[in-house]
């Protein structure tokens, strides 16, 4: 009897999440015979959750919010854009039996900015609103494409500050608060704020994205965004949310546990074309 590779993604919540569908369009895509589902685990039970997974056979997990600090602290070794990331997204078993965690959203953003959208990023004037943990795993990979600085821009500023000087050894980067924005202009400002989950938005001044600026939301949704919106009514050139970098991220995942790179292009296609208009 063969036993099917079983993989997973772990969450709080986790009922709307669209993994378990996208790990399914790229086994069927690459003829990789797998089982891919969702658990929700609650942050306390996490790490008994995650031993017995593996302890039952699992061969790997993605771990989404609010655990990815919680699996960066469970891997028992980390690759290096993990250990700044500071979380992990991605575990997968090794050979011998031990766990290794991944971060795979830094790179999955990058690409579906350059690859997916034709975003040039050298020289550009980046804004990333918000200074907790999709801020940190952004920042080495936007610095590595040459952007000419970013600021970050944070509601607790201290948090800004305190990580931007964590960064400020590999590029031009500063932190300050929203009202610290007045008279800027940025080629692309990113929300890394949880505010989309809740219908709000910063409060960000008028003329801060230059002519032809993008806007990009690292949530997704249905229905476009609040920041999104924002975008939309700020003329962005284009205003797009993280449907693109979910693809992206969860491809290099599957790369990571099966050595086999999907095409993401139809699968974000066919999740696009399911959104309600
Ligand atoms: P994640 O891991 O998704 O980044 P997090 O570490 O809890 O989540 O960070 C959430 C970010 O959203 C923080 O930058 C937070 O600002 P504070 O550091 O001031 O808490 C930001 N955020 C959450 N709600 C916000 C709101 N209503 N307005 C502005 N920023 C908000």
């Amino acid at each position: 009897m063969t036993v099917i590779d079983r993989y997973a993604v772990f969450g709080n919540p986790i009922k709307h999440s669209k993994s378990p569908r996208i790990h399914k369009l790229f086994s069927e895509q690459t003829e990789q015979s797998l089982v891919y589902e969702a658990q929700e685990v609650p942050a306390e039970q996490f790490s008994s959750a995650v031993k017995t997974f593996f302890a039952d056979g699992g061969k790997g997990l993605n771990c989404t919010i609010p655990l990815k600090e919680l699996a960066w602290a469970f891997a028992d070794h980390k690759t290096a854009r993990a250990h700044l990331a500071k979380a992990v997204n991605t575990l997968a078993l090794q050979a011998d039996g031990s766990i290794l965690g991944d971060n795979t959203d830094g790179v999955g953003l990058i690409t579906d900015l350059i690859s997916n959208h034709g975003i040039k990023l050298t020289d550009r004037k980046v804004l990333i609103l918000g200074a907790g943990g999709a801020t940190r795993g952004i920042i080495k990979p936007l610095l590595e494409q040459s952007v000419k600085s970013i600021v970050i821009a944070n509601r607790t500023l201290e948090k800004a500050i305190d990580l931007a000087n964590e960064f400020v050894n590999l590029g031009n980067i500063v932190g300050c608060g929203f009202e610290g924005l007045n008279n800027q202009q940025f080629d692309l400002i990113l929300n890394a704020t949880s505010t989309s989950l809740t219908g709000q938005i910063p409060p960000l001044p008028a003329n801060l994205l230059s002519e032809k600026g993008v806007c990009y939301d690292l949530a997704y949704s249905n229905e476009p965004t609040t920041f999104v919106r924002w975008g939309q009514k700020n003329n962005a050139l284009k205003s797009l949310d993280g449907l693109g970098m979910l693809v992206e991220q969860a491809a290099e995942a599957f790369f990571i546990w099966r050595g086999v790179r999907p095409i993401t292009e139809p699968v974000i296609k066919l999740l696009n074309d399911e959104r309600p208009r």
